[in-house]
């Protein structure tokens, strides 16, 4: 369960947040558009999509859900920390994976409250074997297998987030981390 094995290597990381940068740049053209990347797990992918997304007047608003506490089993009970003012916004909510779909559903809900005039879903990873809400993101980098993923931004009790590659902690055939 401790040695990380690569699942998505960086070059395939970089290549596939492009396009999803390249896809929202197109889908928000004309839109007043306002990301809010979920801490701490998306920040590799964010800061690398945004760099990847041309628009005139992107706005960025961190938010904070946290409902692993440390575990490897959610706690089903996700709270959006700090909501921002989506007032006529199109609004995308970031987060690193799509796992029980209890985050991406409540802070949805909370954003839609919010005020946000349009809502979008991005996650760099989803793993659909898990699902207990039925939600599906509007944009999906990869999908995963059900076993527990750090690297890239992901964690598990605040280690490996370093890693460059998405990997896997329990994978038998992956390869090694670089
Ligand atoms: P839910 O179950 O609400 O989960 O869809 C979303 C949040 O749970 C965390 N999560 C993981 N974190 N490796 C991680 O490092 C995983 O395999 C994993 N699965 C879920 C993550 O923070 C996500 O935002």
């Amino acid at each position: 369960m401790d040695t990380p094995r690569v699942l998505i290597h960086a070059h395939r990381l970089r290549r596939r947040v492009r396009q999803l940068g390249r896809e929202l740049s197109h889908d928000l053209a004309g839109q007043r558009p306002l990301f809010v990347p979920l801490l701490d797990g998306c920040f590799c992918f964010v800061a690398d999509l945004v760099r990847a997304i041309h628009h005139p007047d992107l706005r960025l608003h961190f938010a904070r859900s946290s409902s692993y506490h440390g575990g490897t089993q959610s706690s089903g009970e996700p709270v959006l920390a700090d909501i921002p003012d989506c007032t006529g916004r199109s609004v995308v909510l970031v987060d690193d994976i799509l796992d029980t779909g209890n985050t991406l559903s409540r802070m949805s809900a909370a954003l839609r409250a919010a005020g946000a005039e349009r809502l979008l879903t991005c996650v760099l990873l989803d793993k659909p074997a898990r699902r207990q809400v039925p939600i599906e993101a509007d944009y999906v980098g990869f999908t995963v297998p059900d076993l527990f993923v750090v690297g890239y931004g992901l964690d598990h009790g605040d280690r490996h987030r370093h890693l460059p590659h998405v990997c896997s902690l329990a994978a038998p055939d992956a390869d090694s981390p670089a």
